[in-house]
């Protein structure tokens, strides 16, 4: 008996010490044109690791073990590293990324490979119609762009509108043209819709082209390093009205680039640090103490979509793919930015906040519900 009871010790210790770490990548640009966004979202992502493994792990013991990759911003690394995660590490799951032009690279190696993902931030809609392993952790720009109209109509009193965005970017154009529709239903008028093409710094062309139409503001969709230029040349040539945007505005870095053009701006965000939930406040201070920053909304998303992630690889209880999508469908959980259960195209339907730029800081206005 004493011998049956020793090796069944025996087994147990030497099962717990090869309990395997369960691999997830972790994606995201932490170089590039916004590597802001990166930077964050990988901080949100290591905390939300780190806490779980903190409480004794997945499950069985087992720890979850992040392999971070930076995908440049660039939709060919993200095909690199996207590939390298799934066939040289073996990752059972994957969060990321950040931009929808190179979520949309990425969705379709994960759908043929069967390796569930997430994307924190990937606001564009095409994203999780990729197929059944894709899933996000935020709204999407149909919602984004109505909210930014309607903010714009009925908030700012603007009747006319013109909108600069990036061609070569999903997420920007995409974000322009739904922020049209809904400015045109209520009845207002786009005056000018320019295009201008990725890596263009020089905005005068466009920007002369909708100043002509003299309109009440400006929409412009897209990431902070190109907003604070068009900011600053609009302001150049004499605008004086609102700027209105999406969530590419949120970085520190914004109003370092774009100085005082971009006051009198506006733009819709996942989420607020000014939010007076517990579970928010909460999160800023464990964020603020491990990162000495405040955590802007990639941060919180990267945060989210890891714990949205973890916490369905638990009720899995497997790291099979097949598994963790059908448990990743079965969430309902409350995190950071909100209450997550997905829709039929694996969305959430979630909140929007309208940040204001004022004195050079981000002031929380409002909370517009789905
Ligand atoms: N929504 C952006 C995209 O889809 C990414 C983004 C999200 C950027 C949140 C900043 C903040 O490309």
């Amino acid at each position: 008996m004493k011998k049956v009871l020793f090796v069944m010790a025996l087994v147990v210790l030497v099962a717990a010490s090869y309990a395997q770490d369960i691999k997830i990548g972790g994606i995201g640009p932490v170089t590039g044109e916004a590597a802001t966004f990166g930077i964050s979202t990988k901080n949100g992502m290591t905390m939300a690791v780190d806490e779980w493994n903190a409480k004794g792990g997945i499950f069985g013991g087992r720890k979850a073990k992040l392999i971070f990759e930076d995908d440049k911003g660039d939709p060919s690394e993200g095909a690199i590293v996207w590939n390298k995660l799934i066939q040289q590490d073996n990752v059972v799951a994957i969060v990321g990324t950040v931009m929808s032009k190179v979520s949309l690279v990425g969705a379709p190696i994960s759908q043929a490979a069967g390796i569930p993902m997430i994307s924190p931030t990937s606001t564009n809609e095409k994203v999780t119609l990729v197929g059944d392993y894709i899933f996000r952790a935020c709204f999407i720009d149909p919602f984004q762009g109505t909210v930014g109209a309607n903010f714009a109509y009925n908030d700012l009193k603007a009747r006319s509108a013109a909108a600069i965005f990036d061609l070569g970017n999903d997420y920007t154009k995409g974000l322009a043209e739904n922020f049209k529709k809904q400015f045109e239903k209520l009845g207002g008028k786009i005056v000018a819709f320019e295009g201008h093409p990725t890596g263009t710094t020089d905005f005068k062309a466009q920007l002369t082209k909708i100043l002509q139409g003299k309109p009440d503001v400006i929409y412009i969709p897209d990431y902070y390093n190109d907003v604070g230029l068009i900011a600053k040349q609009a302001r150049e040539l004499g605008f004086k009205g609102p700027l209105v945007g999406g969530d590419g505005w949120d970085s520190p870095e914004l109003v370092k680039i774009g100085g005082t053009a971009v006051e009198n701006g506006f733009f819709t965000n996942h989420y607020s640090s000014e939010d007076k939930r517990a579970i928010v406040q909460d999160f800023v201070k464990k964020y603020k103490a491990k990162f000495g920053a405040e955590p802007d909304a990639l941060a919180a998303l990267g945060y989210d979509a890891m714990y949205i992630m973890l916490d369905a690889i638990k009720r899995a209880g497997s790291t099979k793919g097949a598994a963790i999508r059908d448990a990743l469908k079965a969430t309902d959980i409350n995190v950071v930015s909100g209450r997550i259960k997905f829709d039929e195209n694996r969305n959430p339907i979630k909140s929007a906040v309208i940040i204001e730029i004022k004195n050079g800081k981000q002031v929380y206005r409002t909370t517009v519900n789905p």
